[in-house]
């Protein structure tokens, strides 16, 4: 799982250690370079749920601009708020400029939902430039890079304060991306209009975690690829890896294909 932190002290005290398939796209949990450096192939799940995934990221764009989940917490509190012009009133995403961070399959499959709300979307890739036209143009700005070495952090106190007072910030790649206790500070003090997180860092994100107790923020316990068809396809794609892989052939979707660039090592 996603949640199985797979790194290079477990994978070298693990001899018999003939493969890792992942249930997740994602494989920042696990030490790709210690696998390859013992030949062992690392499995993951890619295009299964890249529509879910999107669908989600749209959802949380909906959810931060019109303040739902802040309506409903008044709602549930017994406090329904009186219809009055100026009450509850959010930010619209159809007609809005939406800036993708990570323009992959997840981020390009968002851009093609958000064509039907009529948005212009601009793209962030991995030049300081086109990251910096995004958080300055942007009235959501939403993630979809992979956590590495390069993107953790990636959105910090700066980023946070150079998007505009009225923007929406959407994570549903991964928590550390976003340094949380600015995105804390731009919340609280308004940098920014809203967020919603579908991932956390930390994850999961504790009761009392400082984030929770700012009204405009929307958070779910990283539900993106949780749909009945999706975590199927993901289930059915993590198992072809891993027989693939014990019955010595190569998996169907491996991170580190450069291990079948030589002979795979034997496992007496
Ligand atoms: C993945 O597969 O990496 C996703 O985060 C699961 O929802």
């Amino acid at each position: 799982m996603l949640t199985d932190p797979i790194g290079a002290d477990l994978i070298r005290s693990a001899p018999d250690l003939r493969a890792l398939s992942n249930y997740a796209v994602g494989v920042d949990n696990i030490d790709v370079g210690a696998a390859t450096a013992r030949g062992i192939p690392v499995g993951h799940t890619p295009g299964v749920l890249t529509g879910s995934t999107a669908d989600l990221a749209v959802a949380l764009m909906l959810a931060a601009g019109r303040r739902l989940t802040e309506g409903e917490r008044l709602v549930r509190a017994g406090e329904w708020p009186p219809w009055e012009p100026d009450v509850l009133v959010g930010r619209d995403l159809h007609g809005a400029t939406v800036g993708i961070i990570g323009a992959g399959r997840i981020g390009r499959a968002t851009a093609q939902r958000l064509e039907g709300f009529g948005c212009e979307v601009i793209f962030a890739g991995r030049d300081r430039a086109s990251l910096d036209r995004v958080l300055a143009e942007s009235d959501f700005v939403s993630l979809h890079c992979p956590l590495t070495d390069e993107t953790r952090g990636l959105i910090g106190e700066a980023e946070l304060r150079a998007m505009r007072e009225t923007a929406c910030l959407v994570n549903t790649a991964r928590g550390p991306i976003v340094d949380s206790s600015a995105l804390e500070r731009a919340l609280r003090e308004g940098w920014i209009a809203g967020a919603a997180l579908d991932v956390t860092d930390p994850e999961p994100l504790p009761g009392d975690h400082p984030l929770l107790a700012v009204p405009n923020l929307t958070v779910i316990p990283h539900l993106g690829s949780a749909t009945h068809r999706t975590r199927e396809a993901m289930a059915d794609l993590a198992v072809d890896n891993l027989l693939a892989a014990l019955a010595g052939e190569r998996m169907p979707h491996c991170v580190n294909p450069e291990v079948y660039d030589g002979p795979i090592p034997s496992r007496g």
